[in-house]
């Protein structure tokens, strides 16, 4: 039995199925998760987190639907996540105008609507974060699900690396705040504009890289020859090919003039954003590798993916450069730069690391009258304490001592504040320090919110 049921009537007990009811499964939808209370509180502490990095790099948070329509996640680059969808035709009572829609697999296509609509105009750049939930119909392994929340920053309108540095750094201090260090995990870091610069010298057209990307970033997941085949499916010369797969294996800095000229744009921004990730302190976590092409069509420059050093789980997080995302909603581009960074990888290296925190239930005060006629002064008693900010435990029927201190431990409970007929009578209340075992008698509410 888990610990939280021990010893107390269960919930699953009171709602036996009986005979003539129908018996529904209970279990959430495969690869879906409920959260009871104690699921619930890790999710605020990792939250908590997010926004105190959200916060202390100012960015904004905003917020999107979770049903959106289907065509803003429609790309033809054959990557997994379109595959992915959720989708289906909306069929609202009295408004069956058969739209197509779908629960969002992630954040940023969201992020580019709300950039063309309610940011156009404002002062650049937006530095905008979000948490929410996406669904992805995946295979569920340890730490991928069908639905995750994913914690989103983003910077739109500043060319340069110096917005995926500031991100970088905010990854870290995310990562430092859980108590992770670099040799629990690293962020891999390239830059599509290798691969885009072999398949420029091979005369491959621009408008083809998305899906060539998209392909071989499945080189660590297929075998070579799918990979291989899957890019001479996109017209992609045999030259070309071994010249793709060879610039993978590439995880020097200094070996890139093999594929790019040393004043090459792209040369100088992996150069300067290393620069600056040491000016910052982040330079150990850091690791150039040109095997970093990532999944999604849209990114246009720097990549980054952040993995746990033991090698046991997939991906922590990832983003990079996509600065022609806007133009394909229909708006004028601006220069993007952002990462996602789920829920659930992070808990399970947290778990393997010792580092998951111990959250019980906590409240400052459980109050309760000893006696049914005291309930109105028991009642008032609460209100004044959380009107003084205590969160409070109300026993809201009549129980036995022994039950209420149970109750009072099982909630975390700093101190008990007991309303007896004898003492009341004498306008007393009693207080109970539950770690120190001390007991104090107070004047009324009014002495009982005087307390410290
Ligand atoms: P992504 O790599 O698809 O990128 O997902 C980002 C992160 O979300 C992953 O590294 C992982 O932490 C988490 N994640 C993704 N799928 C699942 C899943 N099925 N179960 C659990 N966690 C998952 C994006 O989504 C980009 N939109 C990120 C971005 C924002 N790029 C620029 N801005």
């Amino acid at each position: 039995m888990p610990p939280h049921t021990q010893g107390r009537r269960s919930v699953a007990a009171a709602h036996q199925p009986t005979a003539q009811k129908e018996v529904i499964d209970l279990r959430p939808p495969r690869g879906t998760r409920d959260f009871p209370p104690e699921d619930k509180r890790l999710q605020a502490w990792l939250f908590d987190h997010f926004a105190a990095v959200t916060q202390s790099f100012g960015f904004e948070m905003v917020d999107y639907p979770v049903l959106e329509s289907e065509a803003l996640f429609i790309r033809k680059a054959g990557e997994e996540i379109v595959d992915q969808l959720y989708n289906f035709e909306a069929c609202y009572k009295g408004d069956k105008g058969g739209r197509r829609v779908a629960l969002r697999p992630e954040l940023t296509p969201s992020l580019a609507r709300l950039v063309l609509s309610a940011g156009a105009g404002r002062p650049l750049p937006l530095k905008w974060a979000a948490v929410g939930q996406c669904w992805r119909y995946e295979r569920s392994t340890r730490g991928r699900r069908r639905e995750h929340y994913q914690w989103n920053l983003d910077v739109v309108g500043v060319a340069g690396v110096e917005a995926e540095a500031e991100l970088l750094a905010a990854l870290v201090a995310f990562f430092r705040r859980v108590g992770l260090g670099p040799a629990d995990v690293g962020i891999r870091v390239s830059t599509r504009a290798l691969l885009g610069a072999v398949l420029e010298g091979a005369g491959v057209p621009a408008a083809a890289h998305p899906a060539i990307y998209v392909a071989v970033d499945r080189a660590d997941k297929l075998p070579i020859a799918a990979v291989e085949a899957e890019l001479g499916a996109l017209r992609v010369p045999p030259a070309a090919i071994d010249a793709l797969l060879r610039t993978l294996r590439i995880r020097d800095v200094g070996a890139l003039s093999e594929v790019l000229p040393p004043d090459s744009p792209a040369a100088r921004d992996l150069v300067v954003l290393f620069d600056l990730a040491a000016a910052y302190g982040i330079a150990d976590w850091l690791h150039f590798d040109a095997g970093v092409v990532r999944g999604l069509a849209y990114y246009t420059g720097i990549v980054f993916e952040g993995f746990d050093r033991a090698g046991a789980l997939r991906a922590v997080c990832g983003g990079g450069r996509y600065d022609r995302l806007l133009s394909s909603l229909g708006g004028a581009d601006l220069p993007c730069a952002g990462f996602g960074f789920g829920d659930a990888v992070i808990v399970e290296l947290l778990r393997d690391r010792g580092l998951l925190p111990d959250l019980g239930r906590r409240v400052d005060d459980v109050v309760h009258a000893l006696e049914e006629s005291l309930r109105p002064q028991a009642c008032a008693a609460a209100a004044a304490l959380r009107a003084k900010g205590r969160s409070v435990e109300l026993v809201l029927e009549p129980k036995r001592m022994k039950w209420v201190l149970k109750h009072a431990e099982r909630c975390g409970a700093a101190r008990l504040v007991l309303l007896a007929p004898e003492e009341w009578a004498r306008g007393e209340i009693k207080v109970k320090d539950l770690s120190s075992r001390e007991e104090r008698m107070v004047v009324g509410v009014e002495g009982l919110c005087q307390l410290e």
